[in-house]
């Protein structure tokens, strides 16, 4: 019997379990699809996009799955008469909320302003989310009433949520904070343009607290590197943030699609008395970047690409609520802080950063040396 070479798949030995078990899953979905496509899977299973590309490859070379117009299916087929994909909405794909003629108009404006944004650097382990899906954001905001009138603060804002929320021109006022100068700039630019209530502030988040901002905000939003010291010290910052009453309102984004889940995130939220009051999985889908591609991958892309809007992974979003337990809580202490995995990675070898390589060695550059110079103060 022919099996899958998973150093094929993976780029580090701790991804090996995780793959073994996205390798069921896959089979799973496709059985229950019937008929699937590589960015559904990307989309609703779970995984990277270039591992989920090389392990469709392995599948497709031990003779697991047929591709036929990229359109993949099993070879055995087993036939389901409860197909996921007639039980799943078609109007929200799962995620909630659908556009109106408001809300698609705001999507039209986000993914012009989409086009100049700055590309995204490694160095502040940035991840951009797609451009819909800063839209849904501030779309479940508003169902949620946590828009009309709310001083909302973002935290950390690569992804543009500040100026999809400014759009709706209903919010009270919206307050960036950011350590990059690119970003911090090209918000307040496009805000000044488009007449929005956004400022966005440099900050090094792990050096200094914005304390001017404190108890002032009704709302806050942040999506932290997924691991726990990110989470903590961005979800502390935005709590520091909040009025001091309970019932306060976080929005954050964790679990992502190519990690395993742990119960860190949730236990920290519990250790603040904050209450998950929503959690919807695989609404927030980060764009697609191909700089992080290599050449066999971008062929294997080739095989699989159907046309349809790209990804890279999903996480889910999460409401919380402060409590009267919240209200005491001890701040995470930032000197814990330790980078993200494509920071540490991009350090190593920062010929290999997004932003770098599109030509803003400068830039990035001038970012590495400032971080090295705070660390020996
Ligand atoms: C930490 S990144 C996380 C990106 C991504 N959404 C993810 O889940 O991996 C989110 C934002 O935080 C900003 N950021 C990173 N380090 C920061 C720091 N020390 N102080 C303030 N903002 C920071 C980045 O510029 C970016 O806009």
């Amino acid at each position: 019997m022919k099996i899958i070479q998973y150093d094929n798949v993976i780029e580090n030995e701790s991804e090996r379990d995780f793959y073994i078990e996205t390798h069921k899953k896959i089979l799973d979905f496709i059985e229950k699809e019937g008929e699937t496509t590589f960015w559904k899977i990307v989309r609703k299973v779970q995984g990277s996009d270039r591992r989920i590309l090389r392990l469709l490859n392995e599948m497709q070379l031990i003779e697991e799955i047929k591709i036929e117009n990229k359109k993949i299916s099993l070879i055995n087929k087993k036939d389901h008469s409860l197909k996921s994909k007639d039980i799943f909405c078609k109007n929200c794909e799962g995620k909630i909320i659908q556009f109106d003629e408001n809300w698609l108009n705001i999507l039209k404006k986000m993914k012009e302003i989409y086009k100049n944004k700055p590309t995204p650097t490694f160095i502040y382990d940035q991840r951009p989310v797609n451009a819909k899906t800063t839209v849904r954001r501030a779309a479940y905001l508003r169902y949620k009433r946590d828009l009309i009138d709310k001083e909302i603060a973002v935290i950390g804002d690569d992804d543009l949520t500040s100026i999809a929320i400014g759009l709706t021109k209903v919010a009270k006022r919206v307050v960036v904070f950011d350590i990059d100068k690119r970003l911090v700039n090209y918000i307040n630019k496009v805000s000044e343009e488009q007449g929005l209530n956004v400022k966005a502030y440099r900050y090094d988040l792990t050096k200094q607290i914005p304390k001017e901002f404190s108890n002032k905000f009704d709302v806050f939003l942040t999506d932290p590197t997924p691991n726990p010291d990110c989470f903590s010290l961005f979800v502390s910052i935005g709590l520091r943030l909040l009025k001091k009453e309970s019932g306060c309102v976080g929005y954050v984004s964790f679990f992502p699609s190519h990690q395993k889940e742990e119960i860190d995130f949730q236990k920290i939220l519990t250790d603040w008395g904050l209450i998950i009051t929503d959690m919807i999985p695989k609404f927030t889908e980060y764009d697609f970047v191909e700089f992080t591609y290599r050449d066999k991958d971008k062929e294997l892309l080739k095989k699989f690409d159907t046309g349809e809007e790209r990804l890279s992974f999903t996480e889910n979003i999460t409401r919380f609520i402060t409590s009267e337990d919240t209200l005491d809580i001890q701040y995470f202490n930032v000197s814990h802080f330790s980078p993200g995995k494509a920071t540490q990675r991009v350090l190593e070898n920062i010929e290999k950063d997004p932003a770098y390589m599109k030509g803003e060695k400068e830039f990035v550059l001038e970012s590495i040396k400032e971080m090295e110079l705070e660390n020996e103060t």
